[in-house]
């Protein structure tokens, strides 16, 4: 899968080079690639922002610089999908997340200030290679910009795509994965010592009984809080 991030502060995504992910780029099933947004402008000062229409609090984000980012991005691509980060989008889930991992190229726009002019979303709609644009938010707070719920959106969907992760079995295992264990979240896990400060590690578990382990395992991850 390719991923392309436009960003007025794209050392956000040098944690992208760390763990899995990383791992993942070095073996050519991820090839992530930043852009700062600012090499998109013509001014002297790099502008990016603008004061709204219509007037209110804070500053927009001009669409000239990101239509110039977009399209060229575009220019080395047949498909994409737009990804808007926003709090006012659609918020983001475990089906949303499988929905993304079967696309070749997604591309994240992550604004900062009160937004994008939303004259972006709504051109590239209607672009040639653009297969879809989707608004996702992370949930119902405010971040300062897109950047950090992008990397949540490329964790959660890149751990999908075969490979990425080692052990696939964990994949599917995975609370959230979908089907059967829709909308479940995992139970407690313990390792040793059995007994840390006065507390014990359930007895089933040192049992060796695997069926009653399952059992138990299926029945704590039911009573789990759900969100
Ligand atoms: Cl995607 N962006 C911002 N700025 N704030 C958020 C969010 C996104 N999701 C939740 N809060």
């Amino acid at each position: 899968m390719r991923i392309d991030l436009v960003s007025i502060f794209p050392s956000f995504f040098d944690c992208l080079n760390l763990s899995l992910i990383g791992k993942a780029q070095e073996k050519n099933l991820l090839d992530i690639r930043v852009h700062d947004l600012r090499d998109f402008t013509r001014d002297k000062h790099k502008t990016v922002d603008d004061s709204p229409y219509g007037g209110g609090p804070g500053m927009v984000m001009s669409p000239v610089p990101w239509g110039e980012a977009i399209d060229t991005i575009l220019e080395s691509t047949e498909i994409a999908t737009l990804i808007i980060p926003t709090p006012a989008g659609e918020t983001f889930n475990q089906k949303m997340a499988d929905q993304l991992a079967k696309q070749e190229h997604l591309i994240f726009a992550c604004g900062r200030y009160e937004g994008i002019d939303a004259r972006v979303g709504q051109f590239y709609k209607t672009h040639s290679k653009i297969s879809a644009v989707r608004e996702i938010s992370l949930g119902n707070y405010v971040l300062n910009g897109g950047e950090v719920a992008s990397i949540a959106i490329i964790e959660a969907t890149s751990r999908l795509i075969d490979g990425v992760i080692g052990n696939e079995e964990s994949v599917i295992n995975d609370s959230f994965a979908l089907g059967e264990m829709e909308d479940r979240t995992e139970g407690p896990v313990y390792t040793r010592p059995p007994i840390w400060r006065d507390l014990v590690v359930p007895e089933v578990l040192l049992s060796g009984d695997h069926q009653k382990i399952a059992q138990w395992h299926k029945a704590m991850a039911k009573q789990a809080p759900q969100n």
